[in-house]
């Protein structure tokens, strides 16, 4: 292990790989020495949500990216909410690369209405996306990361939105707080075989769904809710590039954050205090 390359001769597992912050972590990992295991939908997820969903030739993009790092990867169409598949991905990458090190459960989705307003539809595929999904994501990996007896890193990408309020997604906070909750009690149970678990708080990210224009009708009907969304505390020209928060996942998964477990770690430029 060199120290730029502190996840040499590791394999890191990311959901949602096809693009965004998903296929940024991908490669990040990659360069850290990782050998990568992603899955992607590359598809509709919804019947609610208002921006473009991934392709195919996103996740071979990614592919692309991460083969010229020099390490291998294995990509495949997967849903989250396939138990049993996210099962047949993981025991396919302990075949093939005999250790599981890092879990990155980046896959998620956003949609936006009154939480009395939405169809029920709507909930629940919020809920079996982002939350379900990271479960799915933990029964799949943690039997196998205690069976390879190597420790390891856990990283759940929750959101602000899974700490603090966010007015118009009711349903997208409640799936996020999950995450943490699971998160949190996981961290619990599998710290005895050396298995940290921490969560990863965006706001405001450079992506499909960070630039998903749906919101603004939102914003538009009940103007008032903007005062909920803070400038943050550093200077904001932009949104926040994906490779950004990628060293922020990077260093959950080296040994630079053994100390931390049970840990929400904020990547908001300061939104969550303002
Ligand atoms: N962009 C932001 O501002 C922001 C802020 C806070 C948290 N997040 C979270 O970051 C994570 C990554 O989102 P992003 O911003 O990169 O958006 P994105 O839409 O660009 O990427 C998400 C990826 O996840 C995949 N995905 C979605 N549902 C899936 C499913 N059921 N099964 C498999 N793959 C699925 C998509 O196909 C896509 O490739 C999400 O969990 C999101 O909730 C994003």
């Amino acid at each position: 292990m060199t120290s730029d390359r502190p996840l040499e001769g590791k394999v890191a597992y990311v959901t949602g790989g096809a693009r965004g912050q998903g296929r940024a972590h991908c490669v990040r990992l990659a360069q850290a020495g990782a050998d990568i295991v992603t899955i992607d939908a590359c598809g509709p997820v919804g019947n609610h949500i208002g921006y473009e969903p991934s392709t195919p030739e996103d996740l071979a993009d990614t592919v692309r990216l991460v083969e010229d790092e020099g390490v291998k990867i294995s990509a495949g169409r997967v849903d989250v909410r396939d138990h049993d598949g996210q099962k047949r991905v993981i025991a396919s990458a302990i075949e093939q690369f005999g250790r599981l090190d890092v879990v990155v459960a980046n896959a998620g989705v956003m949609s936006w209405g009154r939480a009395w307003e939405i169809p029920q539809e709507q909930w629940q595929e919020i809920i079996d996306v982002n939350l379900t999904g990271f479960f799915n994501t933990v029964q799949a990996c943690v039997p196998a990361m205690i069976e390879a007896g190597n420790g390891g890193s856990i990283i759940a990408i929750s959101s602000s939105a899974g700490i603090k309020a966010v007015p118009g997604a009711g349903h997208y906070c409640a799936s996020k707080f999950g995450v943490v909750g699971l998160a949190n009690s996981l961290a619990l149970e599998v710290g005895e075989y050396g298995i940290r678990v921490n969560s990863v708080h965006t706001y405001g990210v450079d992506t499909a769904l960070g630039n998903d224009l749906s919101m603004y009708s939102t914003f538009e009907k009940h103007p008032h809710y903007v005062y909920s969304f803070s400038p943050g505390a550093l200077p904001t020209e932009s949104l926040i590039a994906p490779n950004q928060v990628s060293e922020v996942v990077l260093f959950l998964a080296s040994d630079a954050s053994a100390l931390l477990t049970a840990a929400q770690i904020p990547a908001d430029k300061g939104y969550m205090k303002v």
